[in-house]
């Protein structure tokens, strides 16, 4: 199949091909998504066979106005609607209970959907002109690193896929935040832009789900199906490396193992001295959060076989990148 190049113009021609049972890649501010009707099965099915996906992962389903809502999910708590308030249009998901609407390949046999309002125009364009909501988990083959840019889409997607539409680099750079609301107490599952503390000053009370700091052992079962694959793979092994800037150079400069890179901040630069690329200021999140997906990407364009990847801040977004991190990693984490 010839993957079509959208510009991010040609929202008619996208929505044109999702009408007719397409998959096309579109871009959204946290990561691209391969699109598709989230209430044609037989298009859902392609995304999966395209990425690879095991059928156990559910979807999110993406609006571009709150009334559509009703199609997708079975009823909205106050909770979820101070959520959708504040947060909406914008990176957060929400797992609600679903909609009898909803086809089971979406939810992958869950009584719940997760659902997003995203705020990028091109996206919200493409999925009012298509006329239903669309299911669009990131535009990666499965157990990869999320696209940020149309380049991405295409080193994973070219020929898989009837279309990629091209909406420049995505300003988050990760994807978004996930808060399941099945139950009193919201559940943080995945962290993302949409921070812990933003969460919690508007509901007080919010859960963190253990998988975001750890693997699950086996055999346990993951309230988020997604959390228990790995993820963010280069093809490098990344171990997460933690302590002070002096300790991390004197670690990664005295390693000796072959095709072995940093992956640092700008301010370590001066002092490296094995292969390194930056994933953005040491005191800044957001960039990390922009460039992280990127920077993992060329760790395998540069051919590395082991990545020491500099640790980040926990706090605010950098509990997002610091989780995407670790999972590229598998969890190994190295304290020096
Ligand atoms: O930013 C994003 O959310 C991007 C863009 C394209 O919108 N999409 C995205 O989709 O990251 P995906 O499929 O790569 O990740 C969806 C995550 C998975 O971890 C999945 O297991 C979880 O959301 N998820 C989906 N439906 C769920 C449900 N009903 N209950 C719990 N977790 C769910
Ligand atoms: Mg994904």
């Amino acid at each position: 199949m010839e993957t079509r190049h959208l510009n991010a113009s040609q929202t008619n021609e996208a929505a044109e091909i999702l009408k007719n049972g397409g998959v096309v890649a579109i871009p959204t501010e946290t990561v691209y998504g391969l699109a598709a009707s989230a209430f044609d099965e037989e298009a859902i099915k392609k995304i999966y066979k395209a990425k690879g996906r095991p059928t156990d992962n559910p979807l999110i389903v993406h609006i571009a106005d709150i009334n559509s809502l009703d199609a997708v999910v079975a009823g909205l708590s106050l909770k979820a609607a101070i959520l959708a308030k504040k947060f909406w249009p914008g990176p957060l998901t929400m797992v609600l209970p679903k909609s009898r609407f909803i086809p089971e390949i979406v939810s992958a046999g869950l009584d719940s959907v997760a659902v997003r309002f995203p705020s990028n125009e091109t996206a919200q364009e493409i999925i009012i002109k298509a006329g239903v909501p669309l299911v669009a988990p990131s535009a990666n083959k499965s157990g990869k690193t999320s696209p940020t840019t149309v380049q991405h889409v295409l080193l994973d997607m070219d020929g898989l896929i009837d279309a990629v539409v091209d909406g420049g680099s995505c300003t988050i750079g990760l994807e978004s935040t996930v808060v399941s609301l099945m139950d009193g107490s919201p559940r943080l599952l995945r962290p993302g832009a949409i921070t812990l503390e933003d969460l919690q000053n508007v509901i007080d009370e919010v859960k963190v789900d253990e998988s975001i700091y750890r693997d699950l052992n086996s055999g346990e079962k993951a309230i988020s199906p997604g959390m228990k694959y790995k993820h963010y793979a280069p093809s490098a092994k990344v171990i997460v490396v933690s302590g002070n800037q002096e300790n991390y150079i004197n670690f990664v400069n005295s390693a000796s193992e072959k095709n072995v890179m940093a992956l640092c901040f700008d301010e370590d630069i001066p002092y490296i001295k094995i292969p390194y690329i930056s994933y953005g200021g040491m005191r800044n999140a957001d960039e990390q959060a922009r460039n992280l997906f990127d920077a993992l990407r060329k760790t395998d364009e540069m051919s590395a076989k082991v990545v020491y990847a500099r640790c980040p801040d926990k706090d605010g977004v950098g509990m997002a990148v610091y989780n995407r991190l670790m999972r590229a990693a598998g969890f190994e984490i190295l304290n020096v």
